[in-house]
């Protein structure tokens, strides 16, 4: 009996994203596919707690919260860096993503268990 051929994963969910394949008909009637992944965003909190925590409000760069800090301000330090802090790619961090965390820390409140430089 022969045995099942091996699976594979497809792209998208080994990514944990969205496939979505755009097919379109060209002029000679060849039909071009194109795949373009989209990956859930990730939340606000989720990353300054993973990425920016690492060194604001931990002893190693100025507190961020609690301040209303302008969002461009923030957006602009991360796509930048400034100092000892490195500048943050669109690969790392996506704008839609940037836009939601610049909002947050703005928004935020003061968090009393971190500490500032
Ligand atoms: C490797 C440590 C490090 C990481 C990670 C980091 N920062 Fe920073 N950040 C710094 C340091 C150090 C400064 C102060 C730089 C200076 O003034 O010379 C700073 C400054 C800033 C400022 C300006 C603060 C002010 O008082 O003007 C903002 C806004 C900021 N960071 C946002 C972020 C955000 C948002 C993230 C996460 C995406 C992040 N940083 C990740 C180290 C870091």
């Amino acid at each position: 009996m022969p045995l099942p051929g091996k699976r594979h994963l497809p792209a998208a969910l080994a990514l944990g994203g969205i496939a979505i394949v755009h097919a379109t008909i060209g002029n000679a009637g060849s039909v071009q596919a194109q795949a373009t992944y989209e990956i859930e965003p990730r939340e606000p909190e989720y990353l300054y707690d993973r990425t920016c925590g690492y060194c604001h409000g931990h002893n190693v760069a100025p507190i961020i919260r609690g301040r209303n800090l302008p969002p461009v301000l923030i957006r602009t330090m991360v796509r930048t860096g400034i100092g000892a802090m490195p500048a943050f790619k669109p690969t790392e961090i996506t704008d839609v993503e940037l836009e939601a965390l610049a909002q947050w820390i703005s928004e935020s409140e003061a968090d009393p268990e971190e500490h500032g430089r």
